[in-house]
């Protein structure tokens, strides 16, 4: 193994393993940033002042997550994971499979990842949508399964952006990229870094985590509005800031229109009474049927 290799794999502490209690911590957080058309948005200074004590942790989150997802430590991430020589499974285990991430969140008022999951989906389907969309909603946060591969919560979930390139300052905490040695090479450091005017997402390397994961092992498979989806449903510096159209080409912000409307479904859609995963079961497993083999590497 290279000494580069060596060092990405860099043991982190459980401290910096797992800084949120829960990962609903993150969504919680960006439901904030981004509340429901209606409710009243927190201005950015209300946002960073709001005292509350799952702030901490969050921040804590993100300090780490722009500290150290780095142009090297996603390739490393890449090489790792893109082998998808971990587990091989039918889709609905997948998704029970993920269902075993429990973390300290209060059973009471959190739903579990296939509630959240079957949620979203429902009510895309409830909008009349095609089907592919619906399972999109379904399947959306499956490579969250990283957390159970040990994987740093930073690593799997938290908002996306590219690397090779210069930060944004619309990503959320943009202060804290001082700590990324990329902010300070001279190679990644300038608008474009490493691309070109507009040489399109495809050419674009985002930070690691479940949505690029999702992607790959989904790609073959869906149709291209879902895939976008997939892909980019974290990347709010984009979808909801536009902070990286300098990147995108003309095919990227006509399927940046699907990511749009997926957005509301992933973030509003929590409903307190939890759907009836028997009930439900038969429909979704025929939707994975139509488009998904029988099984899925991970
Ligand atoms: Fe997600
Ligand atoms: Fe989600």
């Amino acid at each position: 193994m290279a000494p580069k290799d060596l060092d990405m794999k860099k043991n982190f502490s459980e401290k910096e393993t797992n800084p949120l209690h829960n990962l609903e911590e993150w969504e919680d957080d960006v439901l904030e940033r981004y509340p429901e058309p209606g409710q009243a948005a927190k201005s950015k200074e209300e946002y960073r002042n709001y005292d509350k004590p799952a702030r901490d942790t969050v921040k804590e989150f993100y300090r780490l997550n722009h500290k150290y997802q780095t142009w090297d430590f996603v390739q490393a991430k890449r090489k790792e994971f893109l082998q998808f020589n971990r587990k091989e499974m039918p889709v609905w285990a997948a998704m029970e499979y993920l269902n075993t991430l429990v973390d300290d969140s209060d059973p009471d008022i959190e739903l579990d990842q296939l509630q959240h999951l079957l949620q979203t989906a429902e009510a895309i389907r409830q909008d009349g949508h095609p089907d592919w969309f619906v399972l999109t909603g379904f399947i959306h946060d499956m490579g969250k399964v990283l957390c159970l591969f040990g994987e740093p919560q930073w690593a799997v979930v938290g908002d996306t952006f590219p690397v090779g390139c210069k930060h944004s300052d619309k990503i959320v905490y943009p202060e804290f990229f001082d700590a990324n040695p990329d902010s300070k090479d001279q190679r990644y450091n300038s608008t474009y870094g490493i691309y070109t005017p507009g040489c399109g997402l495809r050419n674009v390397t985002m930070s690691w985590g479940h949505d690029e994961y999702l992607y790959q092992i989904t790609k073959d498979y869906l149709p291209e509005p879902a895939l976008y989806m997939i892909r980019y449903h974290s990347f709010y510096a984009q979808h909801r800031e536009h902070a990286y159209e300098h990147l995108m080409d003309d095919h990227d912000r006509e399927m940046f229109t699907w990511v749009k409307k997926f957005n509301p479904y992933d973030l509003y859609s929590k409903n307190p009474v939890p759907p009836r995963v028997k009930d439900l079961r038969p429909y979704y497993e025929d939707l994975i049927a139509n488009y998904l083999p029988k099984t899925v590497k991970l």
